[in-house]
């Protein structure tokens, strides 16, 4: 028999059919709740509520599991690239080796920026944030490449263009905001050694490309590149839903992954344990703060909206932490600041009780910093990260026949019908 939930408003019963996911997760499907009931449902921040279907990731937040198409997140960082791991994100399986040679051919070919988007950068204002500037100038590229000729074209071109083009772009904004020459791509290095090699390269001081600072790159970014439907995803779906095209529906994403509740997390978390330093390094005082209902402050880095258990990306950065930093040998006040706060803060009731545990914004930062990005350019790190994701979660919504513009709605509760006062009245 098929499930379906009944629902009893003014006397009459409804049945509203029951949707079940692979992994067995159940969904009331209300698309046709208004039409029949006049109702509509009210769910602030979208907590209980389902966008869309989805064959992309899977998380389970209570038991800490994050797939990308079936494949655990710990068998990719350990086993698979970050170029790997988008073709499997928006192909929906694994390349052959051909395929994966091929897109890795195709990235360098793209990898350039037009010269004269130059100019935009070098006349932002110095203090101007990364994200800010990445995602206007993620939004000219509209401009710089235009329409093409096909769906399955600008698909395909535009896809690749963005990929390789972001990671360049992001080096270019760093290089130029610090007054620096612009360091090509190289076409002899792969996708995580180039983006590092466009960072730190110098005239005076050739970078040397440390094999291991490549590997937690690309693990940072495997870990990094989709996370179903989070804020900045949403976001890319609802201003893609319109058909705008590419390019500003990434725009979009990029600007609410800025925030600090979301992507900003990883620059908060080391703004805070530098103001924690300022503070004497008195991180228990940062514990008690958050704790205080009065006051604003919470932890950066800790809690999830999803992962009340632990989150697993969490647990693998924390390794690759340990290991940066001990491959590294990094002695920074900084990073003890951040054990003995993590320490405690895993020790505490408040934080047991409300299931707030280090979110992997709390270890990626202290890896970013250790690796030597600096801290406004971590929100950009995590995007870069982030592109196949939110590129998959596009081409999927494009495929999707049930796909609708986006458009929720309210309840209204201002003033009713009031009429207008003259102003020589008011
Ligand atoms: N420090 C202290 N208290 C916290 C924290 C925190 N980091 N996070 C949540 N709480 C408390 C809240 O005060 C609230 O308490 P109350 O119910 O007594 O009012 C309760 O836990 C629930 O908080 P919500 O904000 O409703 O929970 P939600 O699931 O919406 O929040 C969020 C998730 C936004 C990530 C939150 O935990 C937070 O602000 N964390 C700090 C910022 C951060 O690290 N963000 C990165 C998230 S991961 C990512 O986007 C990659």
């Amino acid at each position: 028999m098929e499930d379906t939930v009944k629902l009893i408003f003014e006397g009459k019963t409804y049945e509203l059919p029951i949707v079940t996911g692979s992994e067995g997760e159940k969904a009331i499907d209300i698309s046709n709740l208004r039409p029949m009931t006049g109702l509509i449902t009210l769910d602030p921040g979208y907590a209980n509520t389902g966008s869309c279907t989805s064959s992309i990731t899977f998380m389970d937040g209570e038991k800490g599991i994050l797939r990308y198409r079936g494949i655990p997140v710990e068998q990719l960082a350990e086993h698979s690239s970050f170029l790997e791991t988008v073709y499997l994100l928006i192909n929906g399986r694994l390349p052959t080796k051909a395929e994966l040679n091929n897109m890795s051919v195709l990235f360098n070919d793209n990898s350039l920026v037009h010269e004269d988007m130059q100019i935009f950068y070098q006349n932002f204002p110095r203090a101007s944030h990364p994200m800010g500037i990445l995602s206007s100038m993620v939004n000219a590229l509209r401009s710089f490449y235009p329409e093409l000729q096909t769906l399955e074209e600008e698909i395909n071109i535009t896809v690749t263009r963005l990929l390789s083009k972001v990671r360049t772009m992001a080096a270019m904004s760093y290089k130029i905001s610090r007054g620096h020459k612009v360091v090509y791509p190289r076409p002899d290095l792969k996708y995580c050694a180039n983006f590092l090699n466009m960072m730190f390269d110098t005239p005076v001081k050739p970078y040397r490309i440390d094999e291991d600072l490549v590997r937690a790159l690309d693990v940072f970014w495997i870990l990094h590149a989709d996370h179903e439907q989070n804020c900045s995803t949403s976001a890319v779906r609802l201003v893609g839903s319109g058909r705008v095209n590419l390019y500003a529906a990434i725009s979009a994403g990029i600007a609410a992954l800025w925030g600090p509740l979301h992507g900003g997390a990883n620059q908060a978390v080391i703004e805070m344990l530098s103001d924690i330093q300022k503070d004497g390094g008195n991180y228990r005082r940062a514990i008690e703060r958050a704790k205080d209902k009065k006051d604003p402050f919470r932890l950066m880095g800790f809690g999830h909206r999803v992962y009340k258990a632990y989150d697993p990306r969490a647990r693998i950065m924390k390794k690759m932490c340990d290991k940066v930093l001990f491959k590294l040998k990094i002695n920074d006040p900084l990073l003890d600041i951040a054990k003995e706060l993590e320490e405690a803060a895993l020790k505490d009731d408040y934080f047991t009780e409300y299931n707030l545990y280090p979110n992997i914004d709390f270890y990626s930062g202290i890896v970013l910093r250790a690796m030597g990005i600096p801290t406004n350019m971590f929100t950009v790190m995590f995007a870069i990260g982030r592109l196949p994701g939110w590129i998959a979660q596009w081409k999927e919504s494009l495929d999707d026949p049930k796909w609708k513009l986006g458009r929720p709605r309210q309840i209204y509760i201002g003033p009713t019908q009031t009429d207008y006062i003259p102003i020589d009245q008011r």
